[in-house]
């Protein structure tokens, strides 16, 4: 389920929490941030690597790909194998990468066609947290501090969306604001609406 969660910055106060697409559209529209459901309706196979992803997606990627000028895309894919151990710490390692705030010098645009992953944006003195699924397309302008939570157990597919090839190198505020805020696991676990 895809959910917003809108919190203050100081505490992680929660001020509204939605599943309505809708109501998640409006809220993020008004800092300039696109959220658009679109169809996600191709199971991944478990083997399938990146090029089978896009394979799968080539319509909408392309189509994407025209209408706003992206030149690059890949596909970033985790698939649960807990009972290896190498894996958990990797899993552990590529977490960690994304969970300190920060911001990029180009719009960070992601589709999600398979699993969770929660963005938190950093708007104002408010965290808006947007816990994506598949099926959803989220457009983060350049500039915007924030930060992604894959969550303990990660389990997504993204088709990441680029305009240049640097574009994704992080600027990092150095401001612990993610400490204060829950996480992935802890939002999900949070009494639904
Ligand atoms: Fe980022």
């Amino acid at each position: 389920m895809t959910v917003l969660q809108i919190m203050t910055d100081s505490g992680g106060e929660t001020l509204l929490r939605t599943a309505d697409p809708a109501r998640i559209g409006t809220e993020l529209a008004a800092f300039h941030v696109d959220f658009q459901r679109r169809p996600a309706e191709h199971p991944l196979p478990a083997a399938a690597d990146q090029d089978a992803v896009l394979a799968l997606y080539r319509d909408q990627v392309d189509r994407l790909c025209a209408q706003r000028g992206f030149r690059l895309v890949d596909v970033a894919r985790m698939q649960p194998r807990t009972d290896d151990p190498e894996w958990t710490a990797q899993a552990a390692t590529a977490r960690q990468r994304f969970l300190s705030e920060h911001r990029h010098s180009e719009d960070e645009v992601r589709f999600f066609v398979e699993g969770r992953g929660c963005f938190y944006l950093h708007l104002e003195n408010r965290v808006y947290a947007v816990v994506c699924e598949a099926g959803d397309l989220l457009s983060v302008p350049s500039g915007t501090k924030h930060w992604y939570d894959m969550g303990e157990v990660p389990h997504f597919c993204a088709i990441r969306f680029f305009e240049e090839d640097d574009g994704w190198v992080g600027d990092f505020t150095g401001d612990p604001v993610a400490e204060r805020i829950p996480s992935l696991d802890e939002l999900m676990s949070q009494a639904a609406v």
